[in-house]
């Protein structure tokens, strides 16, 4: 929570990784991604939920259907392995905490409120090296990250899981959607694990990729450019991954449904802010395409236009919920995507019965 630890000050994780906005949140923007400590640090990605970040595995591959797919690593792209080595990146971003090197962030954590428990906690001496103090309070932001204060268990789901809660009729029937294959198919990727014990298996997450062909977000700066496009394993934040062909480019990691009702923007690029616009996209990109994409001089609705030609070939289309074409009725209704919705909230955590 300390504002001191960015250039100029005010700017904290908490700026963009807020418990009421889900652990998600981007410094008060209203664009759908990121604004850094300066007014002109306009990031380009909306910042993910840090609840349950502890969770994330290590960025890998494993064998699927014949092919290698991608699984885990922190950020929308997996490009960070540990979450010390990951908070490096906000503090030094330009586009986030905008801090200039190690001897600027030790000595900040030299003079701050905390100084002494820092110390205390890390054994450092008197004359600690700038090293020793930068890398106590990356260990500490990481046991922070890792703590029930941010993967807390806590919400309805939780409770009637543990037999201590029963959800609503409508909440009943979302879960059902979300878990029916011909239906909302969230569970395909949103993954749990009904029946077990163990609260791993309730991130409602399974930590590969996939290219959801979203709608391209105008008011990202960088999209002012139209040869810029954002995709996510394959830059142009990070290299694409060794192993791994083209067919990765424009996925980005699944993440997390736990406390997502809580966080006001969606999806990497934050181009939707609303929960039941996200499932009216994901049910009706295909059969009403020009509610999504811009129209070109034609009349015809830009698809996927968040993706050069070449690789909007690449998006999904042929398992539900985003499987159907023209006149093809969608996977769910207005009702049931109330439904869903209404079993997303209960995900929220901090359930009091
Ligand atoms: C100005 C906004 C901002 C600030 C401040 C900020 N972050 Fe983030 N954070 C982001 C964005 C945006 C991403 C996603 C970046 C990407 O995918 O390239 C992110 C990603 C993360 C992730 C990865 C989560 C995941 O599931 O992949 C973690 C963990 C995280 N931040 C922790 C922190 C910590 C710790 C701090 C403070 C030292 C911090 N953040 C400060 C915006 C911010
Ligand atoms: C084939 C895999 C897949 C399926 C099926 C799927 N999702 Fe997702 N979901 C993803 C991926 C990948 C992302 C992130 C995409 C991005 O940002 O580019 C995502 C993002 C989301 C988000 C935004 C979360 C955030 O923090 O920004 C919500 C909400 C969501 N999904 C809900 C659902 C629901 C509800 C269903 C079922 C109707 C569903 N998803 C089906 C893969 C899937």
């Amino acid at each position: 929570m300390d504002t001191r630890l960015s250039n100029p000050p005010g700017t904290a994780c908490v700026s963009c990784h807020h418990p009421d906005q889900g652990w998600g949140g981007n410094n008060g923007s209203i664009t759908g991604v990121a604004v850094g400590s300066t007014p002109q640090s306009a990031g380009s990605r909306n910042s993910p939920t840090i609840g349950y970040a502890g969770f994330v595995p290590r960025f890998h591959r494993v064998r699927e259907d014949g092919r290698w797919v991608p699984v885990g690593g922190l950020f929308w792209d997996g490009r960070a392995d540990s979450l010390s080595e990951q908070a490096r990146g906000p503090l030094f971003s330009r586009h986030e905490m905008n801090l200039s090197d190690e001897a600027d962030l030790a000595g900040r954590l030299r003079t701050a409120p905390y100084a002494e428990s820092l110390r205390e906690a890390f054994g450092l001496p008197d004359d600690s090296p700038d090293a020793r103090w930068n890398a106590a309070a990356l260990a500490a932001l990481a046991a922070f990250q890792r703590s029930p204060e941010v993967a807390p268990f806590s919400s309805k789901y939780d409770a009637v899981r543990r037999g201590q809660a029963r959800f609503t009729r409508a909440e009943a029937r979302g879960l059902r959607l979300f878990s029916d294959p011909a239906k909302g198919n969230c569970i395909a990727c949103h993954v749990f694990r009904p029946g077990s014990k163990n609260p791993a298996d309730h991130l409602f997450t399974d930590f590969t990729y996939d290219n959801l062909g979203l709608p391209r977000n105008p008011a990202i700066v960088a999209n002012a450019e139209p040869a810029y496009f954002d995709l996510g394993l394959c830059g142009p934040l990070r290299e694409r991954p060794r192993g791994l062909s083209d067919a990765v480019c424009g996925m980005f990691r699944v993440p997390t449904l736990r406390n997502v009702a809580r966080r006001p923007f969606y999806f990497h690029n934050g181009s939707f802010s609303d929960l039941t616009e996200v499932m009216r996209f994901y049910v009706r990109r295909d059969t009403e395409p020009a509610r999504w994409y811009p129209l070109d001089a034609k009349g015809r609705a830009q698809t996927y236009n968040d993706l050069p030609p070449r690789f909007a070939r690449q998006v999904s289309r042929d398992e539900a919920p985003y499987d159907r074409r023209g006149r093809q009725k969608p996977r769910l209704n207005e009702a049931e995507i109330g439904d869903v919705v209404a079993f997303l909230r209960t995900l929220d955590d901090g359930f009091e019965p």
